[in-house]
């Protein structure tokens, strides 16, 4: 492990900013799903939530022909939706009725360039989506005065829960799950706003997020504390691998749908990290070691009702 004296001290002295100013902590770090947002234009930002749909319903197995037969009428709930709930406005032009957005922090801004990415939003729709997209805003020409709650309702929360209660037909994110601080207490509230048979579908980053070193797994090497002590209130990667979602999964019983890697390391970078693991992450077998991101979708089953 490499991480350097100069290195450890620097991110324990950002970790208190983070402390004490987390919202303009999260605004200054430009934090998306995207990657680095200043390169991006909004007709990619665009894309960029277009193909999340496209990801989130090929997940759950339905094909393009049945997505509005899927979507109509049904309660999402998102979490993390970052500076535009994209996904949100794209999920109602296609029939859902409501999206719930929750996050920690008040990312969302309709302003500058975010307006031109929902002007490239719209662009994309047919006439009815386009009418179904507009009731998403309290006054369609001036996306900047709000969103109409009956149709997207964001919520912050400083926990990252929703406190919602059987009300959502679908509860999905992309990478969030990585950065949430309390885990099972973010699937506690999932399933809690979930109505029995709803379902669930999540992409999450597992990789470092900048904050490695040399070998890309050796941000699993700091112990805890030490980690702690670094990144605990800038809403960096919490680490944990697929084995824990694996545990987490089947203590809430619900019916597991797909659990499935998105791209994989060699081998050989886990061999060399392994003998200089962090306690939490020595017991998960070499195979889940090389993930670098996951799909996980489930259903609430009836019994939990
Ligand atoms: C990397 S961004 C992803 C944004 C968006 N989903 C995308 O794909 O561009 C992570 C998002 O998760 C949010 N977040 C972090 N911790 C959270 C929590 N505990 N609950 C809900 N959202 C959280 C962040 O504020 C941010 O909006």
């Amino acid at each position: 492990m490499t991480y350097s004296l100069t290195m450890i001290l620097k991110a324990i002295a950002s970790n208190q900013v983070a402390r004490f100013a987390p919202s303009q902590y999260v605004k200054l770090t430009g934090q998306t799903g995207r990657g680095d947002s200043t390169k991006e234009t909004p007709a990619d930002i665009a894309q960029y939530f277009r193909q999340c749909v496209i990801d989130y319903l090929d997940t759950l197995g339905i094909p393009p022909s049945g997505r509005a037969d899927f979507l109509q009428d049904k309660v999402v709930l998102e979490y993390g939706p970052g500076d535009i709930p994209g996904v949100a406005l794209l999920l109602v032009a296609y029939g859902a009725r409501k999206v719930y957005c929750v996050d920690r922090f008040p990312l969302v801004s309709i302003a500058s360039k975010n307006i031109s990415v929902i002007h490239e939003l719209a662009n994309m729709l047919s006439a009815s989506e386009r009418q179904r997209f507009n009731q998403c805003f309290k006054n369609p020409q001036a996306p900047e005065v709000g969103f109409n709650t009956e149709c997207i309702e964001y919520l912050v929360r400083p926990s990252g829960v929703s406190g919602l209660q059987d009300e959502v037909d679908i509860a999905l994110s992309r990478a969030v799950l990585e950065h949430v601080n309390d885990l099972d207490a973010t699937f506690e509230d999932m399933l809690q706003a979930m109505k029995p048979g709803a379902i669930s579908v999540h992409q999450v980053d597992l990789r470092s997020h900048g904050l490695h070193v040399s070998n890309p797994l050796d941000f699993l090497a700091p112990p805890t504390w030490l980690w702690q002590l670094m990144h605990s209130h800038k809403g960096v990667p919490n680490r944990w691998r697929a084995d824990r979602y694996e545990q987490i999964i089947r203590r809430l019983g619900v019916e597991l749908i797909a659990f499935k890697p998105t791209t994989v390391f060699d081998q050989s970078l886990v061999t060399t990290i392994r003998p200089v693991l962090a306690t939490p992450f020595r017991q998960v077998g070499n195979e889940q070691l090389t993930w670098q991101g996951f799909w996980l979708a489930f259903r609430k089953v009836n019994s939990h009702a």
